[in-house]
């Protein structure tokens, strides 16, 4: 057992799927996985262990945001031998051409800060993705009916930004899209030597203003799962 999470040694598999939404986690689980088990609930912070297609497989909730990403990632990398993990989550659109329910596979994130900016201070270290999951997971998804997109994607500090300016300049440096957890699961995945991706579904759009309502989101997030199960054991 770590401070946040509640699992004995050996109930959290090598490879790990991370919603932000604890909630997600437990659809999930129940969804995709044979026999899932709850392994974790501090802070109810949701993670079960099952299999998929024989393959053991932990789906932990991250929470929202860096800094708590960065909680569960370091305690499942270091005290419970993570090898692969896998952010799947919702990402906000920043191109015409990526449209709502959309899939993004984040190649790099891009960020102002990180919890790692202690580490890298003014040196702009680029975080990227893993490359064997990243071309597994863009050949498992375009076998499907859903729309996808491979490139870079800004990992903002706030939700409610004030900096409009500075979407304005992604969307003009050709990023696909926002959220708030990649760039530090990829800073962690680096410094430990694992494999990470991030996968997100276009959940909203800075261009358009379209919004998923919560209930819509579940088909897009099914995919999204699927492929991430592909990527990992492919
Ligand atoms: N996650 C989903 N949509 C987002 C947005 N618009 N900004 C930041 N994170 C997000």
């Amino acid at each position: 057992m770590t401070i946040h999470i509640g699992a004995k040694p050996g109930q959290i598999a090598e490879t790990v799927l991370m919603p932000g939404d604890p909630y997600r986690a437990r659809w999930a689980a129940e969804t995709f996985l044979d026999a899932p088990e709850l392994v974790n609930e501090v802070r109810g912070m949701l993670g079960y262990t099952g299999t998929w297609r024989g393959n053991r497989v932990t789906i932990q909730g991250s929470g929202m945001g860096m800094p708590s990403l960065s909680i569960y990632a370091n305690e499942l990398i270091r005290d419970y031998g993570a090898q692969t993990l896998i952010r799947i989550g919702s990402c906000g659109g920043m191109q015409e051409k990526v449209k709502v329910r959309d899939i993004v596979i984040a190649m790099s994130a891009s960020s102002i800060s990180t919890p790692s900016l202690g580490i890298f201070k003014e040196f702009n270290f680029a975080p990227c993705a893993d490359w064997s999951l990243l071309s597994a997971a863009h050949a498992a998804a375009q076998t499907r009916d859903v729309g996808v997109h491979v490139g870079g994607i800004y990992s903002a500090d706030v939700f409610y930004d004030e900096r409009p300016d500075l979407n304005e300049q992604m969307t003009r440096h050709g990023i696909l899209g926002v959220e708030m957890e990649a760039a530090e699961l990829y800073n962690l995945a680096a410094r430990h030597g694992r494999r990470a991706l991030a996968i997100l579904t276009v959940s909203d759009h800075l261009i358009t203003g379209e919004a998923l309502p919560s209930e819509q989101r579940e088909r897009s997030f099914g995919d999204m799962v699927e492929i991430a199960l592909e990527a990992a054991f492919a």
